[in-house]
């Protein structure tokens, strides 16, 4: 049941939504749709006021999920502040501000608190409550974080990181077929949203064409000797040459300007992102042919983006690779990916758990549960991928020293 708010919010963002394809002459593409159901100014799912995290909220990250998640990352960036004689860390969309709370008391107790602790927000709302986490689980820590209305433009040296941003950014979604590409649109039947193709523009089929040869192109063991493919039902050979008609999949297009933008301003240091995702042999495979979208509603996940627009999460998958080839021509050098049970590993997430339980074996009994939420395959260790690049520097990260899939790019 929705409440008066949410129903009130709705009707504005459907209206939005109709304006928008009524302009356009009946059809808009999917990427509008997602970029105004979750970014409009006051009305989309991330700029409005709504729960979104955490229990009574929408979905469940993995700083929600234990405290430990923070304290691994707090130690991974101990490393990175240690080899640059200190730093600032710039995390991008905090959530309900638990992964900075958790990353600043760990920090502190290692030594290596950073110089600020900035955080680039797009929701008003998440902001306040990130303040409100601050204040509550480190408030002596509280002072050290700034809040950014846009990315740094001064250069910086440290650490960026986002958990769980990239998969919100909006994608083209495409049908391929042999003879032809469509692009799937939104368009209004009976004042209800529903897909509509139309022949993909030039830019699309060329980009749907080189994402097909570029997924059936990597190196033959392309994770599958690492374990890496997971639930992915990854295989040895390349995926994309392999698509029948009507695979339907799709593509972040402004994922190379969006992580520049982010990232521009970082001089010397690190990047660490943390999303679910596949390197691109492994997305474009051919039983994976109704693609990665997945929504969020209180929650519940399910793969309709129609059902109340403004109100819910809608994600996808990245595509690794696709990172990479965004982050490598802006000078950075790829230092490790591994699947997040790994990275957990990798930075001690067993000394975690004895250094937060202590003596306290029920506490412990508790984490040990989290822990495994955290990194069993079938939950979230082998979904969930952490990446991380470095400029100016040349460090060893702990974090991606227990495996090693960058060849799986
Ligand atoms: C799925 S939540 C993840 C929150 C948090 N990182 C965590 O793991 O719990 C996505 C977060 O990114 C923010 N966000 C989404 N798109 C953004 C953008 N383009 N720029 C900055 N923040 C963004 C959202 O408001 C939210 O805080």
């Amino acid at each position: 049941m929705l409440n008066d708010d949410e129903v009130r919010q709705l009707a504005r963002v459907h209206e939005l939504l109709a304006g928008e394809i009524a302009a356009a002459a009946g059809w808009i593409s999917f990427e509008r749709f997602m970029e105004l159901a979750l970014y409009a100014p006051g009305l989309g799912y991330y700029s409005a006021g709504a729960h979104k995290l955490g229990v009574g909220g929408d979905f469940t990250t993995a700083p929600e999920i234990s405290g430990l998640y923070g304290a691994c990352v707090a130690r991974q960036c101990a490393e990175v502040l240690r080899a640059l004689g200190g730093g600032s860390i710039l995390e991008i969309g905090a959530g309900s501000g638990r992964l900075a709370a958790d990353i600043l008391a760990r920090l502190e107790s290692l030594g290596q608190l950073p110089a600020e602790y900035r955080i680039l927000e797009i929701s008003a709302d998440l902001r306040e409550r990130q303040r409100r986490c601050l204040e509550q689980r480190a408030p002596h820590l509280a002072a050290r974080v700034r809040w950014l209305d846009r990315p740094p433009d001064a250069p910086f040296d440290g650490i960026v990181l986002a958990n769980e941003v990239l998969d919100a950014l909006p994608v083209v979604r495409f049908r391929w077929y042999a003879d032809r590409v469509e692009e799937l649109g939104v368009a209004l039947r009976d004042g209800r949203f529903e897909w509509a193709s139309r022949p993909a523009s030039p830019a699309v089929a060329d980009e749907c064409r080189r994402l097909r040869a570029t997924a059936g192109a990597g190196p033959d063991d392309a994770g599958g000797r690492n374990g890496a493919e997971g639930d992915t039902g990854a295989r040895d050979t390349g995926a994309g040459d392999t698509w029948d008609d009507g695979y339907v999949s799709e593509y972040c297009p402004r994922l190379g300007a969006w992580t520049q933008s982010v990232t521009g301003a970082l001089r010397t240091g690190a990047v660490l992102w943390f999303d679910y995702g596949l390197p691109r042999r492994h997305y474009y495979l051919p039983e994976r042919h109704e693609g990665t979208l997945i929504c969020h509603f209180r929650q519940r996940a399910h793969d309709d983006p129609f059902l109340d627009p403004g109100l819910q999460d809608i994600t996808a998958w990245v595509d690794f690779t696709r990172l990479a080839e965004a982050c490598r021509p802006a000078g950075f050098e790829l230092a490790g990916f591994c699947t997040q049970a790994l990275f957990l590993a990798g930075t001690g997430i067993d000394h975690e758990m004895r250094v937060i339980a202590g003596d306290d074996d029920h506490v412990f009994a508790r984490l040990a549960q989290q822990a495994r939420q955290l990194m069993l395959p079938g939950e979230m260790g082998e979904r969930f991928k952490a990446m991380a690049w470095l400029r100016g520097i040349d460090v060893p990260l702990r974090g991606f020293a227990l495996q090693d899939l960058r060849h799986s790019l």
